[in-house]
């Protein structure tokens, strides 16, 4: 049988510095925004003293493990990694002029042991940290300033690794700056909505620059756009449901549309006008916008809903959004409901409106696993929730939209971003460390591994 998936599918996975590194100030490595956040991306900020604990200090050892992990990437077939450069690795504080070698070495040797095996990386530039030198002195994306400090890094990293790393991505999530400023802009809690949409445009002007300098350094380089794919569907068929969902849903496609588009969508006017937003958008602005991604990504976990009906709006917080839950739908054990259709809804909508290439970068089950007394771990579950994903991806597939690869979320367990747990675990291996830190770090191949093995084996005939 001939698979739904195109010959050169980049299957992988995507794991992100902060959440598997640790070294967290280890060769001249400044701190970055999330070295403040130990308890994750919607914690406090929490002043930092050397050598104080906070699970992401060492997170899975990664900076120091990974020729063993890329091998168990290989192991299970991987076309593609998709990681982060820790940008206080390459500028400390994020203002330098020079960049620091031994953060630069790092990646090179990184990237070397992937191209050993044929692993393709897909490199973001920004996955909810920055400097915190630019939070402190400049207030993170407030600053005009941050988008030259920010181009500078992105040319010194394209020019550095132009022939090791071919796919290129700006911001992770980008959209979750309305629901966690700190970690989208570097902007506190309670900044006003012009302050936020102020730094959103400062990151998506410097967004843009990025894309510039990369097809201008990188040889065949392709860079994309990263969006946290929250659809949203109407609670009910009511006009007034269907109408207040569109309007939501524009709250997160705005993003897609200025990178994809290169222009501000015509509905901000009125967005801005109705809710007293003020921002500066110069003229420079809007021909540095005018360079788009080559292609759209996106992460996708669950879907929600939305409803008018103030009795029913009882929205619970679900990864970022507060979503009104699905009758229709299950649950994962955080709360995240599951709806694998929901993907091909989803690329297809991504699709009709773009008319991009489009890479999921980012999809997988945040579940508690057992560990049986004979070492094995039998985590159906999330070959359950990933098969029939995968499925739905062959379906899209099927109806026409162009798919570059599938990534899927924390091949190995690491740290989550929302809480900072490591009993929420992704990965299709497993690593022996708990909430407290104590485990000895060991990996372990879980069932999903060999079955994930099959998966790209086969092409996706296996699903
Ligand atoms: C995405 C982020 O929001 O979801 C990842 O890009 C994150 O960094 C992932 O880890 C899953 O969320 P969590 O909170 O379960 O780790």
């Amino acid at each position: 049988m001939s698979s739904k998936f195109p010959e050169h599918f980049l299957w992988g996975g995507a794991v992100a510095a902060n959440q598997v590194e640790g070294a967290y100030l280890s060769d001249g490595k400044g701190l970055s925004t999330s070295d403040l956040q130990p308890q994750g991306i919607f914690g406090a900020l929490t002043p930092r003293v050397a050598g104080d604990s906070g699970i992401k200090d060492v997170a899975i050892d990664f900076y120091h493990r990974y020729p063993q992990d890329v091998a168990l990437f290989a192991e299970m077939g991987f076309k593609c990694l998709r990681t982060s450069i820790a940008w206080a690795r390459i500028f400390p504080q994020g203002d330098e002029e020079v960049p620091n070698e031994a953060g630069l070495a790092f990646y090179d040797r990184l990237f070397d042991e992937m191209a050993k095996y044929g692993i393709q990386p897909l490199i973001t530039l920004s996955h909810y940290e920055m400097p915190y030198g630019l939070a402190q002195k400049y207030g993170g994306w407030a600053s005009r300033k941050t988008i030259g400090f920010f181009e500078r890094y992105a040319r010194t990293v394209f020019e550095r690794y132009k022939h090791k790393v071919k796919y290129w991505l700006t911001f992770n999530e980008i959209n979750m700056s309305l629901h966690a400023p700190f970690t989208g802009v570097g902007l506190p809690e309670d900044s006003s909505k012009s302050e936020i949409y102020q730094a959103i445009h400062h990151q998506l002007v410097a967004s843009a620059k990025a894309v510039k300098a990369c097809h201008e350094i990188v040889p065949g380089g392709q860079i994309g756009n990263m969006l946290l794919g929250g659809i949203l569907y109407p609670l009910t068929c009511k006009p007034e449901d269907l109408l207040e969902t569109q309007r939501q849903n524009r709250d997160w496609l705005f993003f897609g549309d200025v990178q994809a588009r290169g222009a501000y969508p015509a509905y901000m006017r009125r967005f801005f006008r109705e809710n007293d937003i003020q921002v500066e958008i110069t003229h420079a602005d809007q021909q540095a916008l005018r360079e788009t991604v080559d292609f759209i990504s996106f992460s996708y976990y669950m879907s929600g809903c939305v409803t008018t009906d103030k009795a029913q709006n009882n929205t619970e917080r679900a990864n970022i959004l507060n979503m009104v839950p699905n009758p229709h739908l299950a649950s994962s054990e955080w709360g995240w409901q599951i709806d694998p259709i929901g993907l091909r809804y989803l690329l297809n909508v991504l699709y009709d409106r773009y008319q991009k290439p489009l890479f999921i970068v980012e999809n997988g089950l945040g579940a508690k696993d057992r560990l049986e007394a004979d070492g094995s771990i039998n985590d159906d579950y999330r070959i359950n929730y990933l098969n029939d994903h995968l499925v739905q991806v062959g379906e899209a597939i099927d109806d026409g939209v162009e798919v570059m690869g599938y990534t899927s979320w924390g091949p190995i367990d690491l740290v989550s971003a929302s809480k900072a747990e490591m009993s929420k675990r992704y990965g299709f291996i497993y690593v022996d460390r708990d909430d407290a830190g104590n485990g000895s770090l060991e990996r372990r191949r879980k069932k999903s591994f060999y079955w994930y093995r099959d998966v790209i084996r086969s092409n996706g005939n296996s699903l």
